[in-house]
């Protein structure tokens, strides 16, 4: 069984990118377990100086989630043409110590999504790029959903068209 951490690039409320991020978690695919992580508004800004025993708490619950999980499935939005701070945040906590760090091996999904045209599409390249300098391994194809707004409703719901897409991703954990 693949456990996989559902992660969304934004923490607001409403976020599209967490909505669909709990839509993945609703999705039936045999052989993945899904857990929704954020990491949280506690978590510190890095700082190599905080990066010692004991860690910050959020630190260490994300290190150790991650620990525990085979891969780790991204939704996020763009900010500014790259991943939202928070996210980048918590790719940089993730990434350390060097060389013994929590994203070692991991494979890692990653889809985009926006309001406007673009789907988040400088943070798809941007974590795909990064991903195997981590030394952890791409799972599935690079999606964009521009338009994200149109594809979730008021209740956080999630278009089945769009729900197909996140399963075919969430499939190549196992594929
Ligand atoms: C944005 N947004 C945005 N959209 C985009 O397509 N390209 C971009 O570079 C940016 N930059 C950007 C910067 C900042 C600071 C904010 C707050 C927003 C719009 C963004 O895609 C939109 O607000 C999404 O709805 C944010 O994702 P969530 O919170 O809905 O998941």
């Amino acid at each position: 069984m693949q456990h996989v951490l559902v992660i969304p690039g934004s923490l607001r409320a409403g976020s599209f990118s967490a909505a669909l991020a709990r839509a993945v978690c609703s999705l039936s695919v045999d052989g993945v377990e899904t857990e929704y992580f954020d990491a949280g508004r506690d978590l510190p800004i890095y700082d190599q100086d905080l990066d010692h025993d004991p860690l910050p708490p959020a630190a260490a619950r994300l290190r150790e989630r991650i620990t525990a999980a085979d891969g780790l499935f991204i939704v996020t939005p763009e900010y500014n043409y790259n991943i939202p701070g928070g996210l980048k945040n918590a790719v940089d906590w993730a990434s350390r110590p060097f060389a013994a760090h929590s994203l070692l091996d991991k494979k890692i999904a990653v889809v985009g999504c926006s309001p406007g045209t673009r789907g988040g599409k400088a943070s798809v390249e941007y974590l795909r790029s990064v991903v195997p300098q981590l030394k952890a391994h791409l799972v599935g194809p690079e999606v964009l959903i521009p338009a994200v707004n149109t594809f979730v409703d008021g209740n956080g719901v999630v278009d089945a068209s769009v729900r197909d897409r996140l399963r075919d991703v969430l499939a190549a954990f196992v594929g």
